[in-house]
């Protein structure tokens, strides 16, 4: 599979997806939000997913798309949630248009989603529903942990990589176990690749949560410091309400109950206790451990060598990315 050439059928078939009807205000947002690109990793994930078990990766195309609408979706809903003022460097849907807007073109591409399994054959279509509604409702419930977690200092890492795995993992996992559908994969080596992308998945939103304070905005594409102003509980602020001193304590406590701040004093405060008490690094080797779990599932599945190395050397482009 040239992965130049695969990453080209996909973008054709968003392209085809731009919808010219009427009301405007219902469509536009939704061909803004797609025409703004992302990587496309989780389309490009089912058909690495067919590839390991089927030459024939052309046919997962128009079906990987269902992951991408879907995937857009969750994000503009999700930017309503988070507050997020900037999406792929561009303005959130809910900002340019509003709240109102970003709910219901948000409902149109999550149904428009399953147009994209339409052609599957029979046996296979019924599979892949019954797990992309799964999927979709564990996204569901992930998010609302999100989102429960905000008011609460509590969260353990266990619940943590629990809300990751719901709202994050679980889709990386669908999408390449989409694909070895597709491709023909029996049930157990559907499992042990939907397994790989559950754990590559966590490591993924381990690396998100990093980059929204460490990342370059321009790069990124999202607000810097976002999580830091709505208190989300990413891995980097549970370790340090952890591992911090009373001083340091008290002063994240500070941060996280004050109703009225400026929002770079925030982000710098507890950006400084984190770089004091060195969550980064932390949050970097939590994130190695997934991927190195990840990896060594994957090795354990008996299927061409080379097709897995190409699939390893695709995710350890996700594992070191900037955006
Ligand atoms: C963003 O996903 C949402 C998360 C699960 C962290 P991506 O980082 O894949 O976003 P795009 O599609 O490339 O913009
Ligand atoms: C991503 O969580 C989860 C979903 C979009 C379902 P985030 O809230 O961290 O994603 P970004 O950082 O806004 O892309
Ligand atoms: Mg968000
Ligand atoms: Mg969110
Ligand atoms: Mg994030």
């Amino acid at each position: 599979m040239d992965f130049k050439v695969a990453s080209a059928a996909i973008h054709e078939e968003i392209q085809l997806a731009t919808i010219s009807k009427s009301p405007l205000e219902l469509y536009e947002p939704v061909n803004y939000i797609l025409s703004l690109g992302g990587k496309r990793m989780r389309p490009m994930l089912v058909l690495m997913g067919s590839y390991l078990f089927s030459n024939d990766w052309q046919t997962a195309v128009k079906p990987s798309l269902a992951v991408e609408l879907f995937h857009n979706f969750t994000l503009m809903h999700d930017d309503i949630m988070d507050d997020a003022p900037l999406r792929r460097g561009k303005p959130t849907v809910h900002t340019k248009w509003d709240g109102n807007t970003a709910i219901l073109s948000g409902d149109a591409m999550m149904i428009k989603a399953y147009d994209f399994l339409d052609d599957l054959p029979a046996e296979n279509y019924k599979k892949a529903v019954q797990l992309f509604n799964k999927t979709a409702v564990e996204v569901c419930e992930g998010q609302q942990y999100d989102m429960n977690f905000e008011t609460r200092e509590d969260v353990s890492e266990v619940e943590y990589l629990e809300m990751i795995r719901l709202k994050t993992a679980v889709l990386l996992g669908f999408s390449l176990e989409l694909g070895a559908l597709l491709g023909g994969a029996n049930e157990a080596d559907c499992q042990a690749i939907y397994q790989f992308g559950e754990d590559i998945g966590i490591g993924f939103q381990l690396k998100d949560d990093i980059l929204d304070v460490y990342g370059d905005s321009a790069q990124f594409g999202k607000q810097v410091g976002g999580d830091i102003l709505a208190n989300k509980k990413t891995f980097l602020l549970i370790e340090a309400l952890e591992k911090a001193n009373t001083q340091q304590r008290s002063l994240l406590t500070y941060w996280l109950t004050r109703d009225s701040f400026d929002p770079q004093e925030k982000v710098d405060a507890v950006t400084a206790i984190y770089n004091e008490i060195g969550v980064k690094k932390l949050a970097e080797e939590k994130m190695n451990a997934y991927f190195e779990k990840g990896f060594q599932g994957l090795a354990n599945i008996d299927i061409d060598e080379e097709r897995k190395a190409n699939l390893k050397a695709f995710s350890i482009d996700i594992l070191n990315r900037i955006k």
